[in-house]
């Protein structure tokens, strides 16, 4: 979708978000108090994510805990194209999912689309998309999923499992319709145009593994949102339940606008960022902040518009803390460089844990492959 002032489509996110108008646009729903006191009561506890408006918006997910009170299992199915190295704002869904599949006890399906990435970047040639589907991997088992119930897919290597349900999908999507919902044009590559049967057919596998219809929840960030709707589209013709969402918002960058983004390292910091690098481009990041101290002192800053305050809210603080830090930015009591330090600190104790668990993540690879 291009709005004035954003664009968010499955490739670009641009601009200042209006997500009130992403919802409306997209027509998904918001998640209100009573679905969130529904979710807290199955779960045992409100993961901060839930409770802090990231995740924000979704479809059926209602429908989902309707089924499970009455003992039906769903399946939690996400996934990530590499294209690069993974950042803090790839993790954030994912460790949102973690909760999901301990809270609710399931199984996850990752879907990885080296096949999606390759087609759509130019000049990355396949082995290269392999090295960071692999170095990926790593990230992904260093979240913790539980390995007895996580099966990750690549695409290129695992796609007899997905084809057969691909070309069903594929024979109900017309070229108009996904023409119009991804903003193809007649010079996109075919590869691209069959792709979104190949990301929509996750969505069904459940259903194959268990021999039945299964309810599936897909844990994503909103712009992946166009491919989940041409999928409900069918799913009920092909004899598959829709796929149920739940969507969260994009973690800013540590510049001035959008959301954290591989093509600007120096906003973005990688699991694989040395500590100290990390803790650089914290010091370096834009921040609410005035010009001058003395005008930061008499106005207090912007933590609206502050990346610093978003992470530490989003990753490393809990909300009592975070409301606090709110209020004495907003009084001007409190400056930026002590929240970029907080900030810092938190980043490097972080990645130096979560490069340990990346490591041992090396001997768990072939766990996690699906058969
Ligand atoms: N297209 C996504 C990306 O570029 C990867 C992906 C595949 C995905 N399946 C998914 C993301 C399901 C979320 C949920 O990153």
């Amino acid at each position: 979708m291009k709005e004035e002032g954003f664009t968010v489509t499955p490739w670009k996110v641009e601009g200042e978000v209006d997500y009130t108008r992403l919802v409306n646009e997209f027509g998904t729903q918001l998640i209100d108090e009573e679905l969130l006191a529904r979710i807290k009561r199955f779960a045992g506890r409100l993961h901060p994510l839930l409770k802090l408006g990231y995740f924000f918006s979704h479809r059926d997910l209602d429908w989902i805990l309707d089924m499970y009170e009455k003992g039906e299992r769903f399946y939690l199915y996400t996934g990530r194209g590499p294209s690069g190295n993974v950042h803090l704002g790839h993790i954030l869904p994912w460790v949102f999912t973690k909760y999901l599949q301990d809270s609710f006890n399931v199984n996850l399906i990752f879907q990885i689309t080296d096949d999606e990435k390759f087609l759509y970047t130019d000049g990355r040639n396949m082995d290269e998309i392999s090295r960071y589907a692999y170095e990926n991997i790593l990230d992904i088992i260093a979240v913790g999923f539980k390995p007895e119930k996580s099966k990750i897919i690549v695409d290129t290597k695992h796609i007899n499992h997905l084809y057969p349900i691909a070309i069903e999908i594929a024979k109900k999507l017309t070229f108009s319709t996904v023409r119009a919902t991804f903003g193809f044009t007649s010079s996109t590559n075919i590869g691209m145009i069959l792709f979104p049967a190949i990301q929509a057919a996750p969505c069904f596998l459940p259903s194959k593994i268990e021999g039945k219809p299964t309810p599936c929840l897909i844990p994503a960030a909103i712009d992946q949102d166009p491919y989940w709707r041409i999928t409900r589209d069918v799913a009920e013709k092909l004899g598959y339940y829709k796929p149920a969402q739940i969507h969260s918002k994009f973690l800013p960058g540590l510049g001035m606008q959008g959301k954290m983004s591989s093509s600007q390292p120096e906003t973005a910091i990688f699991t694989t960022d040395e500590p100290e690098v990390a803790e650089k481009k914290v010091m370096n990041a834009f921040t609410g902040g005035q010009p001058t101290i003395a005008l930061q002192r008499r106005l207090g800053a912007d933590a609206y518009r502050c990346p610093v305050f978003w992470y530490l809210r989003y990753m490393f603080e809990d909300e009592k803390s975070s409301d606090e830090r709110y209020v004495k930015c907003r009084s001007g009591s409190l400056l930026c460089y002590e929240c970029k330090y907080a900030l810092a600190d938190a980043v490097k104790r972080y990645l130096k844990e979560f490069q340990i668990k990346r490591e041992h993540a090396r001997d768990m690879v072939d766990r996690f492959m699906f058969d």
